[in-house]
């Protein structure tokens, strides 16, 4: 049967029982991982993006996302309260729904976590090229800084980058809590010294007008679909699940805390954004909106800035840095791009671990070749699934925009996010006695509202995003029905509690 191969629970739970790694984290620290996962490119250059789709309604749009993210979180948390254990949407549904849509949420985190990955690099190869021109004065020639899309070839600073992140993983770098709570300190250092700084030089009349583009796929639901990005990585709190005192009680004020520190910041950033520089998008000669991430969109803004003209927030690929600079704060500015260009690597270095993780999880599983989860003899890594993630990583951060990256890891992680929040309901029916430590509020509320919100979102992507993620289920399929299935090992009928322990969990390596 299809749908039959269900992976039990008791086995995932007695597998975490025991695993050896240390129960450490507690709410302090689980919520400084989720904003150290979550505060990246979407916020420090996808803002550009989302002027140029919504204007100043971007705002709603950040409330929006957040608000989908708000629900998903709320899934997250029954399930990885009752379930602690690693390789998280892809476990839950292994042992909820089954085999065929596990290895369909587990291929669509590739989506989430590699092509992510890419994101951020791009992201912050914006701010490294704003950093050497600011600093020293150095241009990088366009066809070294951005892909062909918009004008260029390649983007040498986002491969360079993303290649010294594999490496780091490789020889077995895992970001300390410590490293990871400074960066944060450096992040929310930044973020709260720009909203401290626009803020009180806000001026009304540039929120007005609100809806530039009214509310479609160019528009302010089209800005949460793609600033959706933003908030993307709260669910490593619940992978650490299994390095937490009290998941029960700690997971959930992670996952939810960090997601809610975070909306604050967006709002307030995007708020001072707005009343200091404007938002309103970038129009061509005909008056038409240009899509972000396009030639024509980067001619506009090069005539615009020629013409002597400021250039607007749409154009920016520093957006926070340009806002200080433009407003007069040229040396905070730089210093908020020195804190981009020195956090952003961190994000990197945890969406590309999380894909090693995800990868070492469905190997365990059987579903692929235990050869990619082989572990390196000297760094205790697993180096191939590593090499393997990096340079798919690099090709895509060489060639393709920020906004399309991020658009492409979006579809995947709504699916998984709608996957969860469907599982929670299926286990409610399916096993409703088993113990709940935290349980989803009005989940018959939560549950389908999380769902019709991550299809909403989904659907108002731009078309080669909505497309992406049927394409890539459809190769999914192709590689489930062609390898993993004959091979998986809960269709083998051996379902055993592993022995051995897994690689500490991102974010928590030794300090
Ligand atoms: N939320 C993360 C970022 O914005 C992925 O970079």
């Amino acid at each position: 049967m299809l749908f039959g191969r269900i992976k039990p629970l008791d086995a995932i739970i007695a597998t975490a029982e025991k695993k050896s790694l240390k129960r450490s984290l507690g709410p302090f620290q689980l919520t400084m991982l989720g904003i150290g996962a979550v505060i990246g490119t979407g916020i420090f250059v996808l803002t550009s993006e989302a002027a140029q789709k919504a204007g100043p309604g971007m705002m709603i749009s950040f409330i929006i996302a957040g608000f989908v993210c708000a629900l998903a979180a709320l899934c997250y948390s029954e399930l990885a309260s009752m379930v602690p254990v690693a390789g998280s949407a892809y476990t839950y549904t292994y042992a909820v729904i089954g085999e065929v849509l596990a290895w369909m949420v587990g291929w669509a985190l590739i989506l989430e976590y590699a092509v992510g990955a890419s994101a951020v690099a791009v992201g912050w190869s914006g701010y490294f090229i704003g950093f050497l021109k600011s600093s020293f004065g150095w241009n990088i020639p366009l066809w070294l800084s951005v892909g062909p899309s918009q004008g260029g070839i390649i983007n040498l600073p986002a491969v360079f980058i993303s290649a010294l992140v594999t490496g780091l993983l490789i020889i077995g770098t895992t970001e300390s809590a410590r490293v990871n709570a400074i960066l944060v300190a450096v992040k929310v250092a930044a973020l709260t010294l720009f909203v401290a700084l626009t803020l009180p030089m806000a001026n009304g009349a540039n929120f007005e007008p609100f809806f530039p583009n009214g509310w479609g796929t160019i528009g302010v639901i089209g800005a949460a679909s793609s600033i959706f990005f933003a908030y993307v990585g709260f669910d490593a709190v619940s992978t650490a699940a299994e390095e937490t005192r009290n998941p029960q009680r700690n997971v959930p004020i992670g996952l939810i805390g960090s997601l809610l520190i975070c909306t604050v910041f967006y709002l307030l950033v995007a708020a001072g954004a707005i009343g200091t520089i404007g938002a309103q998008p970038v129009r061509g000669a005909m008056g038409q909106v240009l899509a972000p991430g396009t030639a024509e969109l980067a001619q506009r803004c090069a005539q615009i800035v020629a013409g002597g003209v400021t250039k607007p927030l749409a154009c920016s690929h520093e957006a926070l840095a340009h806002v200080l600079r433009v407003v007069g704060y040229v040396p905070i500015g730089n210093l908020i791009g020195l804190a981009a260009f020195l956090a952003l690597p961190s994000v990197v270095l945890m969406m590309m671990y999380g894909q090693t993780r995800v990868f070492f999880v469905m190997a365990r599983d059987g579903l692929l070749p235990g050869k990619l989860a082989s572990v390196h003899p000297r760094w205790r890594t697993p180096h191939v699934v590593t090499a393997f993630t990096g340079i798919a990583v690099i090709i895509m951060c060489a060639f393709l925009p920020v906004g399309t990256l991020a658009d492409y890891s979006n579809s995947g992680t709504l699916f998984a996010f709608a996957m969860v929040a469907i599982s929670v309901l299926v286990l409610r029916r399916t096993d409703p006695s088993r113990p709940r430590p935290f349980r989803t509020p009005a989940v018959y509320i939560v549950s389908p509202l999380a769902i019709i919100g991550c299809v909403i979102l989904y659907l108002k992507l731009p078309l080669i995003a909505i497309l992406v993620l049927p394409v890539w289920g459809a190769v999914g399929l192709l590689v489930y029905f062609g390898y993993s299935r004959s091979r998986s090992y809960v269709g083998r009928g051996i379902i055993e509690v592993e022995e051995e322990s897994d690689p500490p969990i991102y974010g928590i390596g030794p300090t």
